[in-house]
């Protein structure tokens, strides 16, 4: 077999196009390697978000030229969200590359690796599917690796909020549900071959249903039918929006044990005039009526966000409405980010005008009253006893394992002398924290798997 070197930035999304890819690969003669060195072909699996993530990917390719010269027979692709957005004027400055493919091509990448063979110039597909309906069809078959304990499932794609700093609308086009007898079907698969918690996944997860699906059902409605797969112990989705954030979707986290008391609910800023200014759709006091509605109902639930500092325009007392939002919700975890404008996006027209000392001070800002929080948080569990669901291999203090809690904190631990494997749940005893990290050890045998 030929051998395909996959590299994989940003989202949950991508992380998800990349394993797509390397089923899609597997069935056209391609086995993953993790040497680059020894690659016939490299995918760079790309972001656009913010500015940064464009950076990283041109120096990766810069690292990448010297393989090529060494072996003229290697191809290179680059796909994902900035292939969407930049499309020919990526090849224009790296010629070397072979192939961009959007996000929306994916699916064709066989026929794109057989076209290369028979052209002389780089292919750029950046066309989006036409098709009205979105399927991840089962390819059947061999299939290159197991699912791990967790398994990303897709459920909807694209994205029509167009929230005003976001390329997201534009990368991954409109909004389009995948048909639920298909998502089941996914998740019984996954769930048959030792998966044991499932990710429902998607830009906007719960829009689920109001588009393109020939049987629509509310997304409330598919937790429950997920929840119900024969063997699935965790349930999980992200990410979601506060404006399609519904009444039965709170009795869900209720009503359903299986459905972990996490939710990813980004609110992005504290302000109202900011709020509007990013086309939101909410206001500060609609997110927090919310989130006390949640937690009335789940006291216990861990909540997590993504919070951008320094919007155009953002004065001093709008970012610190931000700071206020955060001490009154006390997040679990936050992705805390400073503003950056993207080409084609509303605000992108905006002036740019708080100036980049400014941003970072207020990025500093919200990162110490996160990492107190959370270091607060963490405190709380200290000497307790948390159920985990083991991943893989530790990374950390000489960690024989690691896994999640139900609140999605990493939790680190030593087996105790346990025999333990990816898949198990056991029951760790924390004894420290870093981070959002719990550390501890394994105190009860592992729990049926
Ligand atoms: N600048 C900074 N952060 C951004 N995000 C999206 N677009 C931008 C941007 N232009 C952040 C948002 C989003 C997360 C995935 O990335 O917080 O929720
Ligand atoms: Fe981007 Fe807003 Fe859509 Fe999220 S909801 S993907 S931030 S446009």
């Amino acid at each position: 077999m030929k051998q395909v070197y996959l590299d994989t930035f940003g989202c949950q999304m991508n992380v998800a196009d990349t394993d797509r890819m390397e089923l899609l690969l597997f069935h056209s003669g391609y086995a993953r390697t993790t040497d680059r060195e020894e690659a016939d072909l490299i995918v760079v699996n790309t972001c656009s978000i913010r500015e940064k993530a464009e950076h990283k990917i041109y120096s990766l390719f810069g690292e990448l030229r010297p393989l090529k010269e060494r072996n003229p027979d290697l191809l290179f692709g680059l796909t994902g969200c900035m292939a969407q957005q930049e499309g020919e004027r990526l090849v224009r400055r790296m010629p070397f590359i072979d192939f961009v493919m959007g996000p929306d091509n994916i699916e064709t990448l066989p026929q794109a690796l057989a076209e290369i063979g028979h052209r002389s110039g780089p292919l750029v597909w950046t066309g989006f599917d036409a098709n009205k309906q979105y399927s991840i069809p089962d390819l059947g078959g061999p299939l290159p690796k197991h699912p791990g304990a967790s398994a990303f499932v897709n459920i909807i794609k694209g994205c029509d909020k167009f929230c005003s700093f976001c390329v997201v609308p534009n990368t991954r086009g409109r909004e389009k549900s995948r048909e639920p007898g298909e998502i089941l079907n996914e998740a019984r698969q996954l769930v048959d071959r030792g998966a044991k918690e499932i990710i429902l996944l998607g830009q906007n997860v719960n829009a689920y249903g109001k588009r393109e699906a020939l049987c629509p059902i509310p997304f409330h409605e598919l937790l429950y039918r997920v929840a119900e797969t024969p063997g699935l112990r965790r349930l999980r989705f992200t990410t979601s929006h506060p404006r399609d954030f519904t009444p039965e979707l709170v009795r869900a986290y209720r009503d359903l044990d299986i459905l972990m008391n996490h939710l990813h609910l980004p609110v992005q800023s504290g302000n109202d005039r900011i709020l509007e200014a990013m086309r939101r759709g909410h206001s500060a006091e609609e997110y927090l009526d919310l989130i006390d509605s949640l937690r009335e109902q789940v006291p216990e639930i861990a909540l997590s966000t993504d919070i951008i500092v320094g919007f155009p325009g953002e004065t001093d007392r709008e970012f610190e409405d931000t700071l206020r939002l955060m001490e009154r919700v006390r997040f679990d975890s936050g992705f805390l980010f400073q503003y950056s404008p993207r080409p084609g996006t509303p605000a992108a027209d905006l002036p740019d005008d708080v100036p980049e000392t400014v941003k970072k001070d207020r990025l500093q800002r919200t990162l110490a009253v996160q990492n107190r929080v959370m270091e607060e948080k963490g405190m709380a569990y200290l000497g307790r006893e948390v159920e985990v669901l083991i991943e893989g291999r530790g990374s950390k203090r000489e960690a024989d394992w690691k896994g999640r809690n139900p609140a999605y904190w990493t939790v680190q631990f030593k087996a105790g002398g346990m025999e333990l494997q990816p898949g198990d749940f056991t029951a760790v005893q924390v004894e420290a924290v870093s981070g959002h990290s719990l550390i501890g050890r394994a105190v009860a045998p592992a729990l049926a798997s």
